[in-house]
């Protein structure tokens, strides 16, 4: 017997895109099935059958694992419809379609992997993934470590239990009133930096993301990319098995 599987599941296990985005190409009318094309979804294929994605036929097109340095100012989407910027404008040169692992917030700037590998993204995006995730915060108001301590104690925050943070004051600016604080989460719930903060009474005033497990911004400018070494990418994947 030959295993059937949805078409937007297989399409997003090539490395196309993401499952979400699959269902958007095959909507689209951008899949084809032997030749017609489907756009209805969960239509189910087999390993005999052939799928195109704009004429490419799936398991052509080589993976990527991109380690971005992402701007301020930019959505972490592949596409807006208000046409501001988003992290796939700075791919246009590749030859796959990229989407991110995960998101940073418009005004956050840093660490972002971004990927053509479905199972890859799939791994480190499943809640069991708990890698650090290390962030600078510059806040409004200077904290001691005792103001802070409530963070490094598991905060509940819309009746979510959160994993404790570690934390470390890098400097203060007394005259400004600011401070800048470093901290390290391993869970990805969203604006959670920014809410943790917010919740000890210190908002966040600029945010960015220096730290995403072993990997750095290290050599990057803001705006530019490298790929993953396969040394890197093998040991995100072992992480991720363990997880
Ligand atoms: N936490 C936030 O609040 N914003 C981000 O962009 C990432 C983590």
């Amino acid at each position: 017997m030959v295993n059937e599987e949805r078409l937007q599941k297989v399409i997003a296990a090539a490395g196309v895109a993401s499952r979400r985005h699959a269902e958007v190409l095959i909507q689209t009318g951008h899949v084809q099935v032997n030749g017609q094309v489907v756009t209805t979804l969960g239509t189910k294929v087999t390993s005999k059958d052939e799928v195109m994605v704009d004429g490419v036929p799936l398991g052509k097109e080589p993976l990527k694992h991109l380690l971005f340095y992402k701007p301020r100012g930019v959505i972490t989407a592949v596409s807006d419809p208000k046409h501001r910027r988003v992290v796939t404008d700075f791919f246009e040169d590749e030859t796959v379609r990229l989407y991110p692992v995960g998101r940073l917030d418009y005004d956050t700037s840093g660490l972002l992997l971004m990927t053509n590998d479905g199972e890859f993204a799939n791994m480190l995006m499943h809640p069991s993934f708990g890698i650090d995730k290390k962030y600078v915060a510059k806040v409004q108001g200077i904290p001691t470590r005792l103001d802070l301590l409530p963070l490094k104690q598991g905060l509940t925050l819309d009746g979510k239990r959160l994993a404790p943070a570690k934390y470390n004051i890098l400097s203060s600016d007394k005259k400004k009133q600011t401070a800048i604080v470093e901290l390290t989460i391993h869970q990805g719930i969203n604006h959670q930096v920014k809410n943790m903060f917010k919740a000890v009474g210190f908002p966040v005033i600029k945010l960015a993301r220096e730290q995403y497990g072993a990997l750095t911004l290290q050599g990057l400018q803001s705006g530019d990319y490298r790929p993953l070494k396969p040394a890197e990418i093998a040991d995100l994947k072992a992480l991720a098995q363990k997880g």
